[in-house]
């Protein structure tokens, strides 16, 4: 049987890869996965059930009870329930419980777009076609800060950039599956490019490496 299409794209934060991702699901006609909410998710019950971040045992019992139809709470979006999800993925159990869901989802849905930090790497090592995206840290900076107070944060353009520096800094650094281009991923500085630039480009790379695979 052929393998339903997967395409990686891993990132920093807010590099723009999850509105890319999604972008190019609809373009290929498949299902976006968003893997940061399932570590998003497992920070919100841990802190909602008062487990602390570095307790590894008890944060992975929470990651392994997520249900992905709570994936869409827009509370998984706020800017410390992001802090706390870059904690609580640093702990091996955590990433295990989460890595079967991650792994079968392409099969199950027919072909999918995942996002996150180690998809490339990890997760989907054999995915058809992988992208890594990055800016500069400070267009990162601005772009999250006009998003975060989009939905009423009171963060400024510091502020966001010292955690985003601290963040990437924790995703780079960590002992597990740290954020890092697998070695046949394709890079894509998004720091001079609009969305819609950011996925021609990646239409284009994402085409050039499914002909090249192509059987002939
Ligand atoms: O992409 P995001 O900002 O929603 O991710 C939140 C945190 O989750 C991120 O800082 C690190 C962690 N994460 C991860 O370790 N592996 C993934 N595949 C996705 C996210």
């Amino acid at each position: 049987m052929k393998t339903p299409l997967t395409i990686a794209v891993d990132g920093t934060f807010a590099s723009g890869k999850g509105t890319l991702s999604r972008r190019l699901a609809a373009h290929y006609g498949i299902t976006h996965l968003d893997t940061g909410k399932l570590y998003r998710a497992t920070a919100r019950d841990c802190l909602a059930a008062g487990v602390a971040l570095d307790d590894a045992d008890a944060a992975a019992k929470i990651a392994g009870a997520i249900d992905p139809e709570t994936l869409t709470d827009p509370g998984l979006k706020a800017g410390p329930v992001g802090q706390a999800a870059s904690k609580v993925s640093v702990h091996p159990p955590v990433r295990a419980a989460l890595l079967a869901f991650q792994r079968d989802f392409p099969a199950k849905v027919g072909g999918a777009v995942l996002d996150g930090r180690d998809i490339g790497t990890v997760v989907c090592p054999d995915a058809h076609a992988k992208i890594f995206v990055n800016a500069d840290a400070r267009v990162r900076a601005e772009r999250r800060a006009m998003e975060l107070q989009g939905y009423g944060e009171d963060v400024t353009v510091e502020s966001v950039l010292a955690d985003l520096r601290e963040r990437d800094d924790r995703d780079m650094n960590r002992a597990i599956a740290p954020l890092k281009p697998a070695c046949d991923a394709h890079l894509l500085d998004t720091s001079a490019l609009s969305i819609d630039a950011a996925t021609s480009r990646a239409i284009e790379i994402i085409d050039a490496v499914l002909a090249a695979k192509a059987p002939t």
